[in-house]
């Protein structure tokens, strides 16, 4: 089943085999500081990997089973968003990636559109299909916007969601766990729980009002939301 996809596989796994050797993130990018892992013949980082891997591949199945989205979703523009949406997760000391005054979907966003036009294919691109992968990986986390977007940007959101929920969007029970089992999900509910919680720690300023607040809420001592949320400029506010 996976076989059918081995030439996408190879072709973004190329994308991201360069991007661990031309780095074209000056310093501390870190893609090459993960381990890595060999798929169709291509030496690629694993770490990071199977997550955006999964994302990736339950979503190219969703496409498949529905004609009208495989009719109208840019697959290239699905493959390079779901597999760059998490890039602000470079936790290398001077990571070009990572800043504190940007949601991570935003410094993702802005990561992917400089490895895309930094890339030899990707400098080709028109830019309505770069800014569609701006806009997807912007978006990934608010889905009430990102699913009323361009079907790209909708496509990319239910990638993600499907990581989470299991066989859904017409992807079978069996599809969803050659997956599982090509890239299997160790202690993803744990990891989930670190990542958000090191965002809400690290950059609180940009979790406020966003999905990440509640972990913050339940797991970061100190953190409040309090003070930071549009509700609290309108009670501020003198006029009745
Ligand atoms: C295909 O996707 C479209 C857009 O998300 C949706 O409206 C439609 O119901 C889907 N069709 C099937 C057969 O799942
Ligand atoms: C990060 O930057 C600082 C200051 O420029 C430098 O001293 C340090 O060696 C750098 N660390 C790494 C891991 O590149």
């Amino acid at each position: 089943m996976l076989c059918t996809k081995l030439p996408w596989l190879a072709i973004v796994a190329t994308w991201l085999a360069f991007s661990a050797q031309a780095n074209p993130f000056p310093t501390g990018g870190g893609l090459d500081r993960y381990p890595r892992r060999t798929i169709a013949g291509v030496s690629v980082i694993d770490t990071p990997l199977k997550c955006i891997m999964r994302c990736w591949l339950l979503g190219t199945l969703m496409l498949q089973h529905n004609n009208t989205l495989q009719s109208i979703v840019d697959p290239e523009v699905h493959a390079i968003a779901s597999i760059l949406h998490d890039l602000d997760f470079d936790r290398s000391p001077n990571s070009t990636i990572f800043t504190l005054d940007h949601r991570f979907e935003v410094d993702g966003a802005i990561a992917a559109r400089n490895f895309i036009r930094a890339h030899r294919h990707g400098n080709q691109w028109e830019e309505r299909r770069v800014q569609l992968v701006w806009d997807a990986i912007a978006l990934h986390g608010e889905d009430k916007i990102a699913l009323f977007k361009e079907p790209e940007v909708a496509a990319v959101t239910k990638s993600v969601a499907l990581d989470f929920s299991g066989p859904a969007l017409g992807v079978t029970a069996a599809e969803y766990a050659a997956v599982m089992g090509a890239f299997p999900q160790d202690n993803f509910k744990a990891s989930v729980i670190e990542t958000t919680t090191w965002l809400c720690r690290t950059k609180p300023e940009t979790t406020y009002e966003t999905f990440l607040q509640p972990y913050g809420e339940r797991f970061v001592p100190g953190y409040s939301a309090v003070g930071h949320r549009a509700i609290d400029l309108v009670l501020g506010m003198s006029s009745g």
